[in-house]
């Protein structure tokens, strides 16, 4: 049975991993860090399934404890600060968890199993920032526009560096932005299939938005921890585009969303400047051909299937009686 180590188990992609690994057979370990509210919303209904340790991508003593503890085939580096307004107001912990964070565990599994573990790393098509080329391709410049974006470009590196200078089994994922019903409700698409709920059922007016001209490549997670997978199981570590290659603009998936439950989305959408970047990446759009010449990686799931499945599932949540609001976190 192999033994797989995911840091990042409680967000979205590591819940569909989770799922992913166990079907396969996996004895699945996560990492968590300690917080006063626990935040295991997504994988509770795994419990008593994975083992959870306590360490921190902060703390280097403690990712080696646990390295050392559940003896890992491969890690799935999937944490980080992974919200990119969030890193303008705190660029300096977003490089701690999102840049340093990666070096921190590749120096764990350097000192403990540096020819067996094979490492994935979550890097993002935010690294591509202003965009250099359309499509982009693994050989396509990287041009950051934001904190969070430079912080993953260095994750990206130190990856391929390390299989460099090592010769370990280093992979890096560049994955294009990826959503679900579990998506956290802050990203655009999960803040809109909330808020086209919370309308239709009459508990909201309006909905509160920033640059709807943003394009970008959206699929679904389930698709994408795939991806993740089948990359450590390849013969050579390598890095791979992970994406539809569609590009919808944030107005076409408000478009989408509110025509999903019948509502006209000019009578209730409101653009509000405290939505609106520093900086912004305007067109993201990935050629995933060699993820799937090589992996044989295909996305099943379509832009307009996702949408309508998570405006479904924040009905059914808001139906439920589970109507509790972000709006007093200003997101
Ligand atoms: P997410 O839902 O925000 O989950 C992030 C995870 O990181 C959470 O489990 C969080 O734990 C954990 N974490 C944050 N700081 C940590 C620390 N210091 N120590 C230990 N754990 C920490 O993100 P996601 O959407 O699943 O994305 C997974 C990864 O892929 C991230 O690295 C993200 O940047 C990257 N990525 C995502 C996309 C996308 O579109 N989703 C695209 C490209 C790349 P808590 O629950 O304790 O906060
Ligand atoms: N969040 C948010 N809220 N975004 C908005 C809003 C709003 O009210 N209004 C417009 N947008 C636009 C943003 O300006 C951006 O252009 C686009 O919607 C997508 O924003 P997010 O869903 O927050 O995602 P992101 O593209 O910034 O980042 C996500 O994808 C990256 C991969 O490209 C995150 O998952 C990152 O962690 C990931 O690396």
């Amino acid at each position: 049975m192999k033994r797989a180590l995911i840091t990042g188990v409680t967000g979205q992609d590591g819940s569909y991993l989770c799922e992913l690994l166990l079907e396969k057979g996996y004895e699945v370990h996560g990492i968590v860090r300690r917080a006063s509210t626990e935040t295991f919303d997504r994988i509770n209904h795994l419990s008593g399934k994975i083992h959870l340790h306590q360490a921190d991508l902060l703390d280097q003593l403690s990712i080696i404890d646990v390295m050392k503890e559940c003896n890992p085939d491969e890690v799935y580096n999937l944490a980080a600060q992974s919200f990119v307004p969030t890193s303008w107001k705190q660029p300096v912990l977003t490089g701690e968890f999102t840049a340093i964070g990666v070096t921190r565990m590749l120096e764990a599994i350097r000192l403990l199993g540096k020819d067996r573990i094979r490492f994935y790393q979550a890097s993002s098509s935010e690294m591509y920032g202003k965009v250099q080329a359309v499509p982009q391709t693994e050989s396509t410049p990287f041009y950051p526009r934001s904190p969070y974006g430079v912080a993953k470009l260095y994750g990206h590196w130190i990856t391929i560096n390390y299989r460099e200078s090592y010769n370990m089994f280093c992979c890096s994922g560049i994955l294009f932005n990826h959503e679900s019903e579990r998506r956290g409700r802050e990203f655009v698409t999960r803040k809109v299939s909330d808020g086209v709920a919370r309308i239709k059922l009459g508990l909201s007016k309006e909905l509160r938005l920033g640059n709807l001209d943003a394009k970008r490549d959206w699929g679904h997670a389930a698709d994408y921890v795939r991806a993740m997978w089948l990359m450590l199981q390849q013969d050579q570590p390598d890095d791979y585009v992970v994406a539809t290659g569609e590009t919808h603009t944030v107005q076409r998936l408000v478009e989408v969303a509110f025509g999903a439950v019948d509502l006209d989305w000019k009578k209730h959408v409101v653009i509000d400047p405290q939505f609106v970047r520093p900086a912004e990446v305007d067109l993201l759009i990935g050629d995933p051909a060699k993820a799937k010449a090589k992996l044989g990686w295909e996305p099943k799931i379509s832009f307009e299937q996702m949408v309508e499945r998570m405006v479904k599932a924040d009905l059914a949540r808001l139906k439920s009686g589970d109507t509790s609001d972000t709006k007093a976190r200003g997101i």
